[in-house]
């Protein structure tokens, strides 16, 4: 049987005494979420000097080693607000979308708390697509041309004069299904007929745009009304299996230090788009206050944007925040409360990531197969879903645990994550072999 890795922190083996006396100088931190992207946020935080305490709601088996959960759900806005207060939280972090659109930053800063993550209304440039690219637009910011449609005949008759294949993405909420690549018209009359009269993601309206191709990558941005700090580029990988084949994933692995995206590349993405996105916002009167996403193509003709996210990126946080060196509590608070931060000092090198999840997975799987060896892995593992008994760690979810290594190159982190990943043992695990090989192609 495995035993519980990683081991408690320093902070968690103090007793209750020592973490009371800590607490009357250290900060007290609420995190939001409970997966892979919160763990990483969690484990950042426990860096921070200035950090006494962190909460998780809901948390995870794994987070619940550096952290202490808190059983409430990330929707719950009334019931965090009244544990935030209770527990005289000094600064919440929200990692979920649903949390944002759920409006639990304008509910704690009514009452008064800081908090880091975007307002409600702000929250629609990821909420909406059709917002995001009436922005983009009037804005001149470069992305696919579109147009949107509530009426299905009308939809149908814009798709068919236009070249296949074309892009049908339903403006909302979809659980990650809202987007379909239709090859034909019959593929597009299908996907509309869905959307647009069987309702079945809801009311919402369909944005057509054009098919853009070219390698994709996610770059995270620290923002603060027109205040913009960059986080170093990662690319995730969202099908299942090796080559990019089998169904579309919540991610199976991601990498910083991407070679085909130029230092050019990233100024004007970080100018022209991510900047300018920001400006746009307080230009609307909604400005952003906490991460924006882009998530970005490089195509022939220049960088685009395919969608803006309004909230870290998992698995990207957990391949970008083992590369910060600054103290990302200073980050959280300043962009929470308004004020300038320091510009964040990201380390050199690179990191890479593979995901080890469920057999079965994104379809129907198993839970609660015992995994063995994780005490003897030398790199950082994120629990994502996970569950521990009497010091042992079972299977819990889709994407269980995902393996993060630094290295001088990519070539040098692949090794040392593979490496890692075969001292960890269990029956209904699987991973991609093949994460960063677009890198080296
Ligand atoms: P989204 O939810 O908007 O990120 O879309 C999901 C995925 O669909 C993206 O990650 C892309 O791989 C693909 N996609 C979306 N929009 C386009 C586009 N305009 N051209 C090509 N692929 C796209
Ligand atoms: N990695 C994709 C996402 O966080 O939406």
């Amino acid at each position: 049987m495995g035993l519980v890795y990683p081991l408690p922190s320093p902070k968690m083996a103090k007793s209750a005494k020592e973490i009371n006396l800590e607490n009357c100088l250290g900060k007290t931190v609420l995190v939001i979420g409970g997966g892979g992207r919160e763990h990483a946020i969690v484990d950042a935080l426990s860096r921070s000097p200035q950090v006494s305490k962190i909460y998780c709601a809901p948390g995870n088996a794994g987070i619940g080693l550096q952290a202490f959960n808190v059983p409430l759900k990330d929707t719950d806005v009334e019931g965090l607000l009244a544990f935030a207060q209770e527990n005289e939280v000094d600064l919440t972090v929200v990692g979920p979308e649903a949390s944002l659109a759920a409006g639990i930053v304008d509910t704690f800063r009514a009452a008064g708390l800081p908090i880091f993550g975007h307002t409600q209304a702000a929250t629609a440039i990821e909420s909406s697509k059709e917002f995001a690219k009436k922005l983009m637009e009037k804005y001149g910011i470069p992305t696919a041309a579109y147009r949107s449609f509530s009426d299905y005949e009308e939809a149908l008759s814009y798709v068919s004069g236009r070249p296949f294949p074309a892009v049908l993405k339903y403006d909302g909420l979809a659980a990650g299904k809202g987007v379909v690549i239709a090859q034909n018209l019959d593929e597009a009359r299908k996907a509309l007929a869905d959307m647009l009269l069987d309702h079945s993601f809801g009311e919402g309206r369909v944005v057509v745009e054009d098919f853009l191709i070219g390698p994709e990558f996610s770059f995270l941005c620290f923002v603060d009304g027109e205040r913009v700090y960059p986080m170093p580029l990662s690319q995730d990988h969202k099908r299942a299996f090796d080559g990019d084949k089998g169904p579309n994933t919540g991610g199976m692995g991601a990498y910083t230090g991407l070679p085909f995206i130029t230092g050019e590349d990233k100024e004007f993405a970080y100018k022209e788009i991510l900047c300018k996105a920001a400006k746009a916002m307080v230009a609307e009167g909604l400005p952003l206050s906490g991460v924006l996403y882009g998530g970005l193509m490089k195509t022939p003709q220049g960088i685009k944007v395919i969608e803006f996210n309004a909230r870290f990126g998992d698995p990207e946080t957990e391949v970008v925040l083992p590369l910060l060196e600054s103290d990302i509590f200073d980050i959280f608070d300043g962009v929470a409360k308004g004020l300038p931060v320091k510009q964040p000092v990201w380390a050199d090198g690179v990191t890479l990531g593979v995901v080890l999840a469920s057999k079965g997975y994104p379809g129907s799987y198993e839970k609660g197969y015992d995994i063995e060896g994780l005490e003897t892995v030398d790199a950082q593992v994120y629990h994502m879903g996970t569950s521990i008994r009497d010091g042992h760690v079972f299977t819990n979810g889709g994407r269980v645990l995902m393996v993060v290594s630094g290295g001088k190159d990519l070539a040098d982190a692949r090794k040392k994550v593979y490496q890692e990943i075969e001292k960890i043992s269990c029956e209904n695990l699987f991973y991609r072999k093949d994460i960063a090989h677009w890198a080296f192609e």
